[in-house]
């Protein structure tokens, strides 16, 4: 008889408990223990059939089922189960729209259930940090807080249905080049506020199952054995609890690799890494706590999952389908209207573009999903008999086809306007490598250039999962960004150009106006196997912000078929202690003539710093339907980290005191309200100093301050009395200098200055600074 599982209770009951893991554990071989380290196959742990410990299945992710129930391979080469694709992480982000990520992740999950899948691969939530990475269509921004909440919302969907997820890829996997061997190089500042902030909301609110580790190195050290942050940050900071597992094969040296806290490895290794745990355990290399406690974390997941199968789940591809419909409404971008939007049905317009009738809806590798089906716009616009197609172009190679622009030509010049469906072909944009450039292929620039000479109304609908160059930007009359929006994006692309559907969507990164505007454009994708992340924090719109930088379309740009006021920013205080929330309103009204979604967007800057800091930084959203006339008042609730920075002295987050802006924006460039409020720190940071220390810093500490100044009036003293012996001297020294410029220039002198300049002496410079260095 099979062994009845130990998860397998008559009558379900409470899950188990950890003592009931300890006793399993207890009773395992070492070799039965390493094993279950890592994957039995592609796709499944081992089960260890004598106790009852079954394996159990994961799948790719992120953005629909990818499950191979044949032949497994991770870069989406051989087929997958028959499934439903939805928008893409670069689509999803651009709705802004927690609940709706949300829903996404439930239906995932429910998917999951109803197919034996007990994690689902992803989120991934890597920073888009040049347009060019390959995986750019995976990830959702450009911003941390943007992703994170994005990716928030979809585990706590997906999870709802007691199915895990696993966020991904921890941590600084920014680029396709090399991403197996290649490190990225980091300060501590920027990872804290860039690089780990895409990952901590989800990872600390919202407890995804597992973490999966990335393959690139992290100043040196392998994403996979870095205790720092698989064990230090993930765990101990943040409370993580599930397991790490491996990307598949990121695993570099195994044994290290468990020690710094990566548990599972998937795939398998056939037996080889295993046995190298079992060694390192036998010659007293590796505690058999830290493999009792890897196991413990693996079987805790599996059981998880085991125990609260929902065996009614039903895998409704039809409804999935819609499902994703109603999302890519959500997700498609108006970037540009000229009054050409919406286009009317009774009116004869041309649809060009081989992505009208075969559309490009998702990225190739690990997460290319086997659709069921797919809608193309055409197929949407099959009851419209005022639709002419025509292809003009191909995306096999980037060759102008004489005749497909001929015929596409006529099209246009027959129609009331001419929508072209453009974008990337696969081959531009994949998981394994990057892009070289951002550009879309020259033909189908040819061809808009084409179509522009003998229409005036053209619509250029672009398909791609990061930002492209627009040479015909200002030349067409509408651009709509619809990403990689599913396999459902025909649907919704049609009922947004006709206005069936408001756009509600906005940029979740900046398209700036050429590559190499881009932050990281000089350091990507690095030398050799060395990246480094010059650019600091500097990433995205905070780059191009601060920098003033003209862009092509800014970071929270998209238009509506609406209009929205705001009004009334009210915060319920001016001055607050950084221990302290601060709550702050706005009213938006839909002035408008049609019902619409508002994305609400608030930014903080810090008036003065320090340290170099943004010019401002998202810190929360917000997404509203209104109906023509209505309002409503949008609250946000702002805490210690929406003013701080993560300051390096101290290790730990840290709030300047001073004033800081509170912006609401209908992009990042489109600031419409403000409000001053003044945070005071309540973190002393105990300063230490030295004869290097300058008096502009030791001025910043009044009782620091004081001692200094107190050693000055007694030179100033001997100084005015050698003045009063010789008043014409004085007199030309102030006339050259005048005092502001002696200040000025005394900022900058360090203290052991004084032995050269103001007569002191070593003894009293030493008797300063243990003054100081006992406040
Ligand atoms: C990808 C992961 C994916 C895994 C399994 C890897 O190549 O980087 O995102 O989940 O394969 O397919």
């Amino acid at each position: 008889m099979r062994n009845r599982g130990p998860f397998q209770r008559a009558g379900g009951g409470t899950s188990l408990k950890e003592e009931k893991i300890k006793e399993l554990i207890a009773q395992m071989t070492l070799e039965e223990k390493a094993s279950l380290c890592s994957g039995g196959d592609f796709w499944h742990t081992k089960g260890i059939e004598r106790l009852g410990i079954a394996p159990s299945m994961v799948s790719d992710g992120p953005h629909g089922l990818r499950k191979q129930d044949q032949e497994a391979d991770h870069l989406g080469v051989n087929e997958s189960i028959k499934a439903v694709c939805f928008p893409a992480g670069c689509a999803t982000a651009a709705s802004f729209n927690r609940e709706l990520l949300e829903e996404m992740g439930e239906i995932l999950g429910n998917e999951c259930q109803a197919e034996g899948v007990s994690v689902i691969l992803g989120p991934a939530v890597n920073i888009k940090r040049s347009p060019l990475c390959g995986r750019n269509f995976e990830y959702y921004s450009e911003d941390p807080l943007l992703a994170t909440e994005m990716a928030g919302a979809l585990i706590k969907g997906v999870q709802s249905k007691n199915v895990g997820t696993s966020i991904k890829h921890f941590l600084a996997n920014n680029q396709e080049t090399r991403r197996m061997s290649s490190s990225s190089n980091i300060d501590e500042r920027t990872l804290r506020e860039i690089y780990l902030a895409a990952f901590e909301g989800a990872v600390c609110k919202q407890k995804p199952w597992t973490v999966m580790c990335s393959y690139n190195k992290i100043n040196g050290v392998y994403a996979a054995e870095n205790k720092t942050y698989l064990t230090d940050v993930l765990r101990k900071e943040w409370g993580f609890d599930g397991y790490v597992v491996s990307d598949w094969g990121a695993v570099n040296s195994r044994v290290e690799d468990l020690a710094a806290g990566l548990d599972l490895e998937m795939p398998s290794s056939n037996g080889e890494n295993d046995q190298l745990i079992v060694t390192a355990v036998k010659e007293g290399r590796l505690s058999e706590e830290i493999l009792d406690q890897a196991v413990a974390r693996i079987l805790n997941i599996v059981f998880r999952f085991a125990e609260n199968r929902d065996k009614t789940a039903v895998f409704d591809r039809d409804a999935d389908h819609e499902a994703a419909r109603k999302i890519a409404e959500e997700t498609i971008v108006l970037l540009k209207n000229d009054g050409v939007l919406p286009l009317d049905e009774s009116e004869k317009i041309a649809f060009i573009g081989k992505y009208a009738k075969k559309p490009r809806y998702q990225g190739g590798g690990s997460s290319h999903i086997n659709s069921h089906k797919v809608t193309s716009v055409m197929d949407a616009a099959a009851a419209n008999p005022n639709i002419i197609f025509a292809q003009g172009f191909d995306d096999e190679k980037d060759e102008i086809n004489e005749t497909l622009v001929k015929e596409a030509v006529e099209a246009a010049r027959e129609a009331k306007a001419a929508v072209i469906f453009a974008g990337l072909p696969d081959a531009f944009e994949s998981e394994g490598f990057d892009r070289t450039h951002m550009r879309i292929p020259d033909c189908q620039n040819a061809l808009i250039d084409e179509i522009l000479k003998v229409q005036e109304n053209v619509i250029v609908v672009l398909h791609n999962g990061s930002p492209v160059e627009m040479p015909w930007a200002d030349k067409v009359k509408g651009i709509v960004e619809a990403y990689l929006s599913g396999q459902a994006v025909g649907a919704a692309e049609y009922d947004i150009l006709f206005g069936r559907v408001n756009p509600s969507a906005k940029l979740p990164e900046t398209f700036p106006v050429k590559l190499e505007d881009n932050p990281s454009y000089l350091f990507f994708p690095g030398e050799g196997n060395s990246v480094d992340y010059r650019e600091g924090v500097f990433v995205g719109y905070r780059y191009y912000d601060k920098k003033k930088m003209e862009v092509l379309f800014p970071f929270g740009h998209g238009l509506s078929y609406t209009e929205f006021t705001y009004s009334n920013l009210r915060a319920d205080r001016q001055k607050l202690k950084d221990t302290d929330t601060l709550t702050v309103s706005v009213d938006i009204t839909n002035t408008g003539k049609r019902p619409g979604k508002e994305i609400v967007q608030l930014y903080v800057r810090d008036k003065e710093s320090s340290v170099l800091r943004p010019e401002k930084e998202l810190r929360d959203f917000a997404k509203i339907a209104l109906l023509p006339g209505e309002t409503k008042t949008v609250s946000f609730t702002l805490g210690k980290r929406a003013f701080a920075y993560y300051n390096t002295e101290i290790h730990d987050w840290y709030v300047e005191s001073g004033e800081f802006d509170i912006l609401i924006g209908k992009s990042s460039r489109d600031i419409v309200l403000c409000q001053t409020v003044m945070v005071e720190s309540t973190t002393q940071i105990k300063r230490t100093y030295d004869g290097d220390s300058i008096y502009e810093d030791i001025y910043k500490d009044p009782a620091a301050r004081a001692v200094v100044e107190r050693f000055r009036k007694k030179q100033s003293t001997q100084m005015e009395n050698q003045e009063k012996k010789e008043p014409e001297k004085s007199s030309a020294a102030k006339e050259a200098i005048t005092e502001e410029m002696e200040l000025a220039m005394m900022k900058y002198m360090p203290l052991r200055g004084m032995l050269s300049f103001d007569k002191g002496s070593h003894k009293e410079l030493e008797a300063i600074l243990k003054e100081l260095n006992s406040l």
